[in-house]
């Protein structure tokens, strides 16, 4: 039975005479009909202006990393509410929050605050660039690194016809050309291309700016044996290593992707899980980099460390450091993908899970991709037709099958148990609905 959402299309037709696309970043718009709009969340749950109840995968992509609304965390924010806010000064909670990062990620041995992932991440390709005196950058196909200029080229894979290189182009118009010639494009797990694109252009690279679980490409991973040639490579040449950990930060361990590796970046960015949603990111590395900060490296921001996102960082980094959250939120990842598997195994279907349980990509060919060119060769119009069904049955995954799904310490039996009941409908309607086409386990 599809949902009734007839407060959320009318509250649609309202908005968007205000707001382009009715909404207040683009992502959120899912068409006319099936935009929906929150009225609250808690725990793993949110419910929209219909009343629809939904079990959710999306978790703000990422930050409700406790659950929406955790009490212990809000009350520590309303602590921060009490300081007074931002005063174009700094106040002491800085230090301890800073002292804390730097307790869970080696690498992290000075920290900076900004607000966004997308501010964090400009800052440290800034200071890459300062650093070296390099211009340029290597990134990967398929990695998302935020909406600024050198962050938005990309390779469309939908438009690619699987001949030759998929073409580079600007993520959105207003991106300026000139900003192109700065970005070498790479696949995951390519090791000889890397090492050939540094040798090429080693005198003009400033950074290697990577994602080792690609957090907006189904979780695709990094080998363990590519990214220690990446760090290898960046030692060699002089290339600042720039892991961006907006996504994996305090959420694939407690020391994100480089404690999950066993590898230490130069220079790294957090946001999302580090304060359970409120708005705060973090640029840190090596001293010696981090250094050049106030000393030729311009960063700042009137809204920097604002007292109530620093006191919710606080709290969760504590939370996150001092108890077994993130033990949970792998586990139930790993006991969803487990009763995935058994409805997908017995209806036959050709699947994989990508990445990391706290944020899962399922895929739809037996083997996982190493890389974002390997999607094509997925069943991806049969996850895409799965997910518009699933958030008829209130589950709310991401309709583009490159999103993870995100796993809270929220999470519970229930949560499961509603998912999988769901999940079972959801691949039994689609493959109805498709004839039954998608790859089977055998064909
Ligand atoms: C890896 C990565 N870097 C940067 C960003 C940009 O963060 P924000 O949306 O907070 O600007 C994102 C956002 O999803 C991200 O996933």
């Amino acid at each position: 039975m599809p949902r009734k959402l007839t407060k959320s299309n009318a509250h649609f037709q309202r908005a968007v005479k205000r707001l382009p696309l009715g909404v207040a970043s683009n992502f959120r718009y899912w068409g006319d009909a099936r935009t929906i709009y929150v009225k609250h969340g808690r725990g793993a749950r949110i419910v929209d202006l219909d009343d629809n109840v939904y079990v959710d995968y999306r978790m703000g992509y990422g930050p409700a990393i406790l659950g929406y609304a955790d009490p212990r965390v809000d009350q520590a924010a309303r602590e921060g509410m009490e300081v007074g806010g931002v005063f174009a000064l700094s106040t002491e909670r800085e230090l301890a929050v800073a002292e804390r990062i730097a307790k869970m990620v080696p690498a992290a041995e000075l920290v900076r605050f900004s607000n966004s992932g997308t501010e964090a991440v400009m800052a440290g390709l800034r200071l890459a660039r300062a650093y070296t005196g390099r211009d340029d950058y290597v990134i990967l196909e398929g990695s998302y690194h935020g909406l600024f200029d050198a962050a938005m080229w990309f390779t469309p894979m939908d438009k690619w016809s699987q001949v030759g290189d998929p073409e580079v182009r600007p993520y959105s118009e207003g991106v300026p050309v000139s900003t192109r010639s700065f970005a070498h494009f790479v696949q995951a797990n390519d090791a000889n291309q890397l090492e050939d694109v540094f040798k090429r252009h080693a005198d003009r690279l400033a950074c290697l700016l990577i994602e080792p679980i690609m957090g907006n490409c189904l979780g695709i991973a990094a080998e363990p044996a590519y990214l220690r040639v990446a760090r290898e490579l960046c030692d060699r040449y002089g290339v600042v290593l720039l892991i961006d950990e907006v996504k994996t930060g305090f959420r694939v361990a407690r020391g994100g992707v480089q404690e999950l590796y066993g590898i230490q970046a130069d220079l790294c960015t957090f946001a999302k899980a580090l304060a359970n949603g409120y708005p705060i990111s973090v640029l840190a590395g090596r001293e010696r980099i981090m250094r050049k900060i106030g000393n030729g490296v311009a960063h700042g921001g009137t809204y920097t460390a604002h007292s109530v996102s620093l006191a919710a960082a606080e709290r969760t980094l504590q939370i996150l450091d001092e108890t077994d959250a993130l033990e949970r939120v792998s586990d139930y990842g790993a006991r969803l993908r487990n009763g995935m598997r058994g409805i997908l195994t017995a209806r036959g279907i050709a699947h994989s899970f990508v990445g990391h349980p706290s944020m899962s990509g399922l895929y739809f060919a037996h083997e996982p991709p190493r890389n974002y060119r390997a999607w094509k060769g997925s069943d991806y119009s049969f996850y895409d037709a799965m997910a518009r069904v699933l958030h008829d049955q209130g589950v709310l995954c991401e309709p583009d099958s490159r999103e993870p799904w995100f796993v809270s310490a929220a999470h519970d039996a229930s949560c499961l148990a509603d998912t999988l009941r769901a999940f079972e409908s959801a691949v039994d309607a689609t493959l109805q609905a498709t004839g039954g086409t998608t790859r089977k386990v055998n064909a």
